[in-house]
Formats: structure tokens, C-alpha cells, sequence
């Protein structure tokens, strides 16, 4: 069996901090009704910085966490729906940015919030045939660039930042078992594009997200876990989307496991999309939490409406 695992990861977050107390002052709302709600106290807002300059910060600092050069880059692919350019795309950024080789395999996939995980089973398929054994897979987003800053309702809960992950391709590594679905559905979660007379802002019908994600959420790990011959006993940690607390807390407790096993940041970036899982895997990786052999089993939902697990593990 081949697959790949993953020898480094990297993050961006953009230096403005925003609270709730300052959306208070914006918006009808209360730091009091955003905690309950979604366990979101605060997220960053970029305000000089780039999506590609997120994007190559976190790049970089994932190769240098992995201790690989530019040069050794097979592929680069790129999970976002709000970068500087429609083209050329996130991925082409960083192929400039760091100087990657031109024979590098280099694109963006849109698949909004699950977009990362999506992106990480596509670098699997990729790197088998791609003329290097490492590759790069992102998570970026600007939301605070596609918010209306005059509802409340979903103002509150975006927040911006970048995540990456150096992986590493082996003939002899383990499958990442990923699981990927969508419905296609333009109503309850959408993001209007040019060629629509709408705004581009986020329009959402949270009450059938959260529907929606409370049971893909479990569902999706444990068609992982069977695909992997697995039980959630033999995994080390639950790395699930940072959309909203009360998702995860029915999650965790649909799946029987012990709440400290799917750590979060949530409350302090908010809903970064693509980045949300990069983001926290970082983190964990960076805090130690995660080390070397251990097993993370990752789950995205959201706009497609999409959803996506994968089992990660670190070299
Ligand atoms: N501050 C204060 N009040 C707010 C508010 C805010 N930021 N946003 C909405 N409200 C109000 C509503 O207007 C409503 O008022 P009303 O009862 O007078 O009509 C009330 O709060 C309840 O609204 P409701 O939509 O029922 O709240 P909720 O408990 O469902 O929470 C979400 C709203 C958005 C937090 C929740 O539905 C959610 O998290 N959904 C999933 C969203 C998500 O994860 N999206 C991304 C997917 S990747």
C-alpha cells in the first residue's frame, strides 16, 4: 500500500486581532451571545497582509519545519475560494513566492471548508506519479474580505489565516482512507461569484448547517475508522473542523470519545475555512501534542455543501 505522511506544517495568522466586544460595536450582538453560541472569543482580520502572503508564510515555515528545500517540491496545491487572484491561482503564488521547480504541479480546488482535506487525498493521488516525493498542500482564505459586516448571523463567526503541510510520498506509507462527499446545494451556505448580480458575501441558513454538520461530522469519521480497520481507541487525536464549539461537542459526544482527544483553537481564530484544520494541526504539531507515529483523524464539512476525513500521520 502507498500513501504519504506528513514531515512538517506551517501557519500564518494575520497580526489584527478582532473581539467580540469590537463586533459589538459594529453589529447588534454580545461577546456573550457569540461564546455560548459558537465558543468564538476572538480571530484575526487581515489588514496589509496578502492571501498569498499568508500563504507563502505558511508554506515556508512548514519546509523549514520539515527541513526540505524548494527544490524538492513534486506538486503544490492550494484548498481556498477567497484568493488575490482568480488567476493565476494561490498555488502558482507559492510556486513564485518560494521558488518551487516549474515542473511542480501547482493549482487551487475549491471545496470552501473542506477544501484542505480534499486538497491533502488529491496530493496522495498526485505524488505518486509526480516527478518529486514531496509536496506542499495549503488551506488559506480571506473571509473578512467576503463577509457583510451588517448581519450579525455570520459576521461573527469568520475569521482569516493560512495553514500548511509538507508531506512526504512512500511506497511502503500508510492511505490517508479519505472520505469525500458532496450535495450540491446553492441555498443554505454560498458565496456569489462575478458572474451573479449578488454581493459577494457569505449567505447562510446557519440552523441547517448546523444540522447538516452535526451529522456528517460522525458519520464521516467512522466511515474513515472502517475503511482503515480502525476503532476510535486506536486513534491519538480528532482534528475536526473549528466552525462553531456546539458542532464538536456533538460530535465528540456522537463518537463516545473523551472530549480532550479533540482539542480546538476555535476561540481564538473562528471559522477559517480552508485553513481551519492546517491551522490546528499545526498547533498541535508545533505544542507537541501530535509527535512523530501518532495518528490524527481529520474532518471538514461545509460549503458544496461538501464533506471530507482522512486519517493523517506523522513521519
Ligand atoms: N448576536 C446576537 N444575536 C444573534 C446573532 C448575533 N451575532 N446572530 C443571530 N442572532 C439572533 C437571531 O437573529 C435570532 O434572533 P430571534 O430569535 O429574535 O429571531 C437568535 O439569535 C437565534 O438565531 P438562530 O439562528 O436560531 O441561532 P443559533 O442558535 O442557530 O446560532 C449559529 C446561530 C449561526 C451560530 C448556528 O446556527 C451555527 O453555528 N450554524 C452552523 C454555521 C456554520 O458552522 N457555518 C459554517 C459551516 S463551514
Amino acid at each position: 500500500m502507498s500513501g504519504i505522511k506528513i514531515r512538517g506544517t506551517g501557519r500564518f495568522a494575520p497580526a489584527k486581532i478582532v473581539t467580540n466586544d469590537d463586533l459589538a460595536k459594529i453589529v447588534d450582538t454580545s461577546d456573550e451571545w457569540i461564546t455560548t453560541r459558537t465558543g468564538i472569543q476572538t480571530r484575526h482580520h487581515c489588514t496589509t497582509e496578502t492571501h498569498t502572503d499568508m500563504c507563502v508564510g505558511a508554506a515556508r515555515q512548514a519546509l523549514e519545519n520539515a527541513g526540505i528545500s524548494p527544490e524538492d517540491i513534486g506538486a503544490c496545491v492550494g484548498a481556498t475560494f477567497s484568493s488575490d487572484y482568480l488567476s493565476p491561482s494561490a498555488a502558482c503564488m507559492v510556486q513564485r513566492g518560494l521558488g518551487l521547480p516549474h515542473d511542480a504541479v501547482c493549482f487551487d480546488l475549491n471545496a470552501a471548508c473542506s477544501g484542505f482535506l480534499f486538497a491533502i487525498h488529491t496530493m496522495e493521488c498526485l505524488l505518486a506519479q509526480a516527478p518529486r516525493k514531496y509536496g506542499l498542500v495549503l488551506g488559506a482564505e480571506i473571509l473578512s474580505r467576503v463577509m457583510d459586516f451588517g448581519d450579525r448571523s455570520t459576521c461573527v463567526l469568520f475569521g482569516d489565516g493560512a495553514g500548511a503541510a509538507l508531506v512526504e510520498w512512500g511506497a511502503n506509507y500508510p492511505s490517508l482512507h479519505a472520505v469525500l462527499g458532496c450535495r450540491g446545494n446553492s441555498e443554505v451556505l454560498y458565496v456569489p461569484g462575478v458572474n451573479t448580480a449578488a454581493p459577494p458575501h457569505v449567505h447562510m441558513d446557519g440552523q441547517s448547517v448546523f444540522r447538516f454538520a452535526v451529522e456528517a461530522v460522525p458519520r464521516c469519521a467512522r466511515e474513515v475508522l472502517d475503511r482503515a480497520g480502525l476503532t476510535p481507541e486506536d486513534i491519538d487525536l480528532f482534528v475536526f473542523h473549528q466552525a462553531n464549539q456546539r458542532i464538536i461537542d456533538f460530535a465528540v459526544k456522537k463518537l463516545g470519545i473523551d472530549p480532550a482527544r479533540c482539542p480546538g483553537n476555535i476561540e481564538r481564530t473562528g471559522n477559517t475555512s480552508a485553513a481551519s484544520v492546517p491551522l490546528l494541526l499545526d498547533e498541535l504539531v508545533g505544542g507537541g501534542a501530535i509527535t512523530s507515529g501518532q495518528k490524527a483523524l481529520c474532518v471538514g464539512f461545509g460549503g458544496g455543501l461538501t464533506w471530507a476525513g482522512a486519517l493523517l500521520e506523522l513521519a
